[in-house]
């Protein structure tokens, strides 16, 4: 018979647990969840069309650096930043403005410390659950050699907390059209994104840390009372991270597939612009 090891009260051995509960749930709707989004990302960048309808902008491509007018639902040259698109850009790659603007919340949303703890458990199984035996590795080294790009987090909040505020300009430009103010389901969609990926960007702990942190004492300084109220806020964020996590990377993916099924005239959006 073969016999049971033991390691610091575990049993060894990959998947092998004492746990009775259904653990393996979590890191197949992770492995389910992020791989969807991921590749439906993929693909939108890669069409460089139909993100632009009426005054709603995917926020896959928003801000709008160059823009390429000949396409099917694209951004007119007055709504990007530079104008028409460069001479400059490989002609491998479609002109798709996505691929200006992705890099930024990409690697935001990739070292994110909840989603290393996601994909770790639910890609790489090292470990796939508390208690739960790992995947053997023998060159196994946590967050060292390549893994420090972790680091990048702390770097990427500022293009991020730059980003909401553009998002929540195209929430409030989609409430007009034309010049007309009025309000349609996309003005929704794009105002609840807005919404959830502030909410999601403001509970980082890295910008707890900037707010909160290296204080030994919040009534010690001038500004602590400031600091403490708004460390207290994004504290409460922060408690629900993982939920603003998916519930932002799933709007966002909705609000881009909404726009791209009403510029495609396969979606009717109800307003009141007529
Ligand atoms: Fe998740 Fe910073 S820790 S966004």
């Amino acid at each position: 018979m073969a016999q049971q090891v033991y390691a610091g009260g575990h049993r060894v051995g990959f998947a092998v647990t004492t746990r009775e509960d259904r653990w393996w749930v979590a890191p197949v709707v992770i492995l389910l969840g992020l791989s969807a989004f991921v590749v439906y990302t993929t693909w939108a960048a890669f069409q460089g069309a139909h993100y632009y309808f009426g005054p709603y902008l995917s926020p896959l491509y928003s801000p709008v650096i160059f823009t390429y007018p000949d396409a099917p639902g694209a951004a007119p040259v007055s709504h990007a930043w530079f104008g028409t698109w460069p001479s400059w850009w490989p002609s491998f790659l479609p002109a798709s403005p996505a691929f200006l603007i992705l890099i930024f919340p990409g690697i935001f949303r990739f070292t994110c410390y909840y989603y290393r703890k996601a994909y770790y458990r639910a890609f790489a199984w090292t470990p796939p659950a508390c208690m739960v035996g790992p995947l053997p590795r023998r060159d196994y080294k946590g967050e060292t050699l390549f893994l420090v790009f972790q680091n990048l987090h702390r770097f990427g909040l500022y293009p991020s907390l730059l980003l909401i505020l553009i998002l929540f300009y195209d929430a409030f430009s989609a409430f007009f059209y034309e010049g007309t103010f009025g309000v349609g389901v996309g003005t929704g969609v794009l105002l609840m994104n807005a919404c959830l990926l502030a909410g999601y960007t403001l509970g980082c702990h890295s910008f707890r840390h900037i707010v909160g942190g290296r204080l030994n004492c919040f009534s010690c300084s001038g500004s602590a009372g400031l600091r403490y109220r708004g460390w207290k806020g994004i504290t409460r964020l922060n408690e629900r991270h993982q939920l603003w996590a998916w519930c932002s990377l799933f709007w966002v993916g909705f609000t881009d597939f909404y726009i791209r099924m009403v510029s495609m005239g396969v979606w009717t959006d109800f307003n009141t612009w007529g």
